[in-house]
């Protein structure tokens, strides 16, 4: 069967064999498959979805289009963790530390920011000498040694994802749970990992608006790694606000510090410490969730988590010095303060905008390739539900005399939508915690 007949197939919404896909996976990566056919049957899958099986075998063939990493040589069990993609995600810089104060090994292979979302590796990057590229042979001895390591992925892994996903970013058809579910889970499985946990983010500033669909995006991707033979768990969390309170590489690896001397914003710390107790559990180092918080809780307030966060930056090249210091790392930005012209509470934050401006302040990239500044950034004095009066600054914002500040300037005033009743603060970071069976009571 040829792609002309596989994509009618898919058009007619009929289920394609595993045959099919494997054809199609090959074909594509090696270049027999042009782009125009590609993008027909993404859009009928984006138009007519795919079933378990198929987006088990789709995983499975992206995964296998190119290297796999080989993690036989760490001693301990090892875990990963994947974020969907938010604004002030620094989490992995905590819960690495965690976990690996816990006899874990965290084997972490990161992506960059691309759009409103940070990246895990321009964050590492802003730390003076850091090498997110090191050869694999160093990544698994500090593996062994300290307990982590991170790097950025590894052009040869899941190659076909990157080719596909290049093109579902120009053909609109990045939103479909299938073709989402593999290919976070087609570089997941190839990073070789035996424990792995997702954090699905959901709301204004997440890939996933509503929480139906990121409960289904959860599961998804649960039974896909689960069928693999891995352990997986999810988190689904809230992303209709930054989490934490600064957003910008430096200031998020300076927000991570804090955290890390017990001195953290307490929605981030929360996440930090839900996000490494399911990793505790996946791996048997404890028998429930609430065993796993009081584990996790300890080492952080035990200091533990801190030196090894230290050893696995010196381990790597990176020089911390000063990066506990709000002064040093802004020292070369100037800063402009966003105020309130209203009296009254913070009842929605537009996330996406805020991950926006950060872009704008030259912090993020519009295109694969930008060169971007580290230093840049914002503070946000003001979340959802806080009081704030007429001429109260909301924001700090760090900028550079590159950056487009007045346009960062007017994109976070108008993030903020200001009523005058207050309204219940019960926000929470998370929505659900999910396994194998489903959500996790
Ligand atoms: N992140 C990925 O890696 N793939 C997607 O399809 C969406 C988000």
């Amino acid at each position: 069967m040829g792609m002309y007949e596989i994509i009618t197939k898919k058009k007619r919404g009929r289920r394609l064999t595993n045959e099919d896909i494997d054809y199609v996976v090959k074909g594509f990566t090696e270049g027999s498959i042009p782009d125009y056919q590609m993008s027909a049957l993404l859009m009928a899958i984006v138009l007519k979805g795919m079933n378990e099986r198929e987006t088990f075998e789709l995983t499975k063939a992206m995964t296998e289009s190119g290297d796999t990493l080989d993690l036989s040589g760490i001693k301990r069990i090892t875990a990963d963790k994947h974020s969907t993609g938010g604004v002030g995600d620094k989490t992995s810089f905590v819960v690495g530390p965690i976990v690996a104060a816990n006899d874990i090994a965290f084997a972490k292979m990161s992506g960059r920011g691309l759009g409103h979302t940070g990246g895990t590796i321009d964050k590492l990057e802003s730390i003076p000498g850091f090498k997110t590229e090191i050869p694999e042979e160093d990544f698994i001895n500090n593996v062994n040694k300290i307990g982590m390591a991170i790097v950025s992925q590894s052009q040869s892994l899941a190659p076909a994802d990157k080719k596909i996903y290049a093109l579902r970013d120009v053909t609109a058809t990045v939103d479909s749970i299938p073709l989402i579910a593999s290919s976070i889970m087609s570089k997941k499985l190839a990073a070789g990992s035996k424990v792995i946990v997702l954090d699905v983010k959901c709301g204004n500033g997440a890939f996933m608006k509503r929480y139906e669909d990121a409960e289904k995006l959860a599961k998804e991707m649960i039974k896909i790694g689960e069928s693999a033979g891995r352990r997986v768990y999810a988190i689904i969390s809230d992303m209709n606000q930054p989490l934490g309170n600064f957003a910008g590489n430096a200031l998020e690896i300076y927000e991570a510090l804090k955290v890390l001397k017990n001195e953290g914003a307490n929605d981030l710390t929360d996440a930090c410490i839900d996000l490494s107790a399911m990793i505790l559990l996946g791996a048997g180092k404890v028998q429930d969730f609430s065993e796993g918080k009081k584990v996790a809780s300890e080492t952080l307030e035990s200091g533990k988590a801190l030196e090894i966060f230290k050893r696995f930056i010196k381990a790597q090249g990176g020089n911390l010095k000063n990066m506990d210091s709000l002064e040093h790392n802004v020292k070369k930005c100037k800063k402009l303060e966003i105020k309130s012209e209203l009296d009254g509470y913070v009842f929605e934050m537009d996330t996406e905008m805020i991950g926006m401006s950060i872009v704008e302040l030259g912090g993020g990239r519009k295109n694969i390739g930008d060169s971007i500044n580290p230093y840049v950034g914002v503070y946000l004095h003001k979340k959802k539900g806080d009081y704030v009066k007429k001429g109260e600054t909301m924001v700090d914002v760090y900028y550079m005399p590159e950056s487009n500040i007045d346009k960062a300037a007017e994109m976070l005033f108008d993030s903020y939508m200001i009523v005058d009743k207050p309204i219940r603060n019960n926000f929470r970071h998370a929505y659900a915690y999910l396994d194998k069976d489903g959500i996790m009571s």
